[in-house]
């Protein structure tokens, strides 16, 4: 242990929750720093949703391309919600962060002259995306976590824990979290003069999806409960192409790479919505079009509710080479030869741009805490996320929260830190288990959560359709108290967990809800068919959703920061 616990209660300088890429790389800078550092993760590292993010990391790495030319792109895609001035740091940092990943041991692809190849990404106004194949996200995971074990000494590792609670002191300062030990069903206390959340996103709160079963929006909720606002939850991002089968992943880099969308006619739709972009411009514009297509009639598949993406017109070796996870998904989940015949695609949801409020340090207004990648909201991604952007955002406010964090504790002193918050969480798990069987499933609150929120949360909503969801989702709240677990054991209960996750789905869920409805216009991946124009003159603002101590979301509003990109009329 690196670290002088309190008593038996283990304390550190910084306390990581999420070990994806923001939790890793905020632990390798709190360490470089100087500070001693834990990092709890309810996954195996290597496990975590960073994963998903297959094509690839942007930067103006290329000499022609210029860093501000990244930050428009980032602007214009975020539909002008994005703070610019985040923006700005986050483009200007990213050439020497992907440097420092090479120089860590990520082997990007490279071109036939030896230079790191750079594919076109969605919304780019050039190919500026470095990548491995199509596991980008999965070969940065690897990487980093090396570097952690390397890191062994400064920095220790809580892998499968799962964190119930954040601790805030009388003093209002977040001082570090309570978390039960998967394996073994141990629950503890850690104390932290810093905590960064670094859990990810809340994707399970849809079905389909294409998150993993672990993106159940720990650490919005466990933020959002300690008081900390939530900013841009009425965000969604749907991918435009997700397999029709389950919603699994097809990375942009097929369209990147020069595959093409078509609808029943055979018709590239695209030319309709985006005639300079075509399938390349920003995902909202390219999944609402699929969308359209659809609902007037022109959708693929048995269902008629689908549309293929061609990549036979990408040359063969091509694809087997730089697309070769999406050739083995097609095979195995769809049964088709994507190199040889079109597959069939919908859009889905990915993401989430919303999130724990936070400044360009990762800071939240909550003292103590921290948050950085898919559970923060800085905000970078505004109304719109650019593909390739989410590595690069987790890794650069990854580091920066880290660093900032670790400055921090190193200037005070071990907060004191009481046992209260584990007494109430261990009752809460005692609770859970002691349900009789006359409640509904977990799994099927958390099915019914999922299609309601995929039904009117989804790529066009309206006041009517948010409205019923926030009635569903309130039942099911009151219905989530006696939700019933069959697992009554310690060790490996992940049945019970499971009931913990679905609170925080519902709190997660209800803020983007409320957040939706309360946004009258139409921006970005928020589509309201009541209000279909964009109104910069009353909704250019940020919408933040804080507890307020109690049951009901409060609405509050913060500004935009534009430093030098005033809005303007976005078309691709
Ligand atoms: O399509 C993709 O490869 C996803 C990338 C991302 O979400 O950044």
């Amino acid at each position: 242990m690196k670290h002088d616990p309190i008593g038996a209660m283990p304390a550190y300088d910084v306390l990581i929750i999420g070990a994806g890429l923001a939790g890793q790389r905020a632990a390798i800078a709190a360490a470089k720093t100087g500070a001693t550092v834990a990092i709890l993760s309810k996954v195996h590292p290597v496990r975590s949703h960073s994963v998903a993010a297959a094509g690839g990391i942007n930067a103006a790495i290329n000499p022609t391309d210029d860093w501000r030319s990244h930050a428009y792109d980032t602007i214009k895609g975020s539909d002008f919600l994005g703070d610019q001035d985040a923006i700005e740091i986050m483009c200007r940092e990213a050439p020497a962060e992907v440097m420092w990943l090479e120089h860590a041991g990520v082997t990007f692809h490279r071109n036939e002259k030896g230079e790191m190849d750079l594919r076109a990404f969605g919304g780019a106004s050039m190919k500026r995306t470095a990548y491995v194949a199509d596991i980008t996200g999965q070969a940065l995971l690897h990487v980093l976590y090396e570097q952690l074990m390397k890191n062994h000494e400064v920095i220790d590792r809580f892998e499968e824990w799962f964190v119930t609670s954040l601790i805030v002191s009388e003093e209002g300062e977040c001082v570090g979290a309570v978390a039960r030990e998967i394996r073994s069903g141990k629950i503890e206390t850690f104390a932290a003069k810093s905590v960064i959340l670094a859990s990810g996103g809340a994707g399970q709160c849809f079905s389909p999806t294409t998150n993993a079963l672990i993106c159940t929006g720990d650490g919005i909720a466990q933020a959002y409960q300690a008081g900390a606002p939530l900013m841009d939850m009425e965000m969604i991002q749907y991918h435009p192409t997700t397999l029709a089968e389950n919603g699994f992943l097809i990375t942009e880099g097929a369209r990147g790479e020069g595959a093409h969308l078509l609808n029943s006619e055979g018709e590239r739709f695209m030319e309709k919505y985006a005639p300079n972009k075509m399938e390349l411009a920003s995902r909202d514009v390219v999944s609402r079009a699929e969308q359209t297509e659809i609902l007037e009639g022109r959708g693929v598949g048995p269902d008629k509710q689908g549309i293929y993406l061609d990549i036979t017109v990408v040359p063969r070796k091509r694809t087997l080479e730089a697309l070769r996870e999406i050739v083995n998904i097609g095979k195995d989940f769809a049964g088709v030869d994507i190199t040889r015949e079109p597959i069939v695609i919908q859009p889905g949801m990915h993401y989430i741009m919303g999130g724990v409020k936070t400044d360009i340090h990762g800071a939240t207004p909550l003292p103590g805490l921290y948050a950085a990648g898919e559970v923060a909201c800085v905000s970078v991604h505004g109304g719109n996320r650019l593909g390739a952007n989410s590595l690069l955002d987790t890794l650069i406010f990854g580091r920066r929260s880290g660093e900032h964090a670790a400055e921090r504790a190193l200037a005070m002193n071990m907060p004191t830190v009481s046992d209260e918050q584990l007494g109430k969480d261990r009752e809460m798990i005692a609770e859970i288990l002691a349900r009789p069987k006359t409640g509904r499933r977990v799994s099927e609150i958390k099915q019914e959560l999922g299609t309601t929120m995929n039904r009117y949360a989804a790529v066009y909503r309206d006041e009517a359709g948010l409205q019923s969801a926030h009635e569903i989702i309130r039942r099911l709240k009151e219905e989530a108290k006696t939700a019933y677990v069959d697992d009554k054991g310690a060790v490996f209960n992940q049945d019970v967990l499971g009931a913990v996750e679905l609170d925080y789905m519902l709190d997660c869920s209800e803020a983007i809800v409320v957040a939706s409805l309360e946004r009258k216009e139409s921006r970005g991946a928020q589509f309201r068919t009541d209000f279909p124009e964009r109104n910069d003159a009353e909704w250019l603002k940020h919408i933040d959703v804080s507890r307020n101590g109690g049951d009901e979301p409060k609405i509050s509003y913060s500004d935009v920061t534009i430093t030098d990109w005033q809005p303007e009329a976005r078309t691709y």
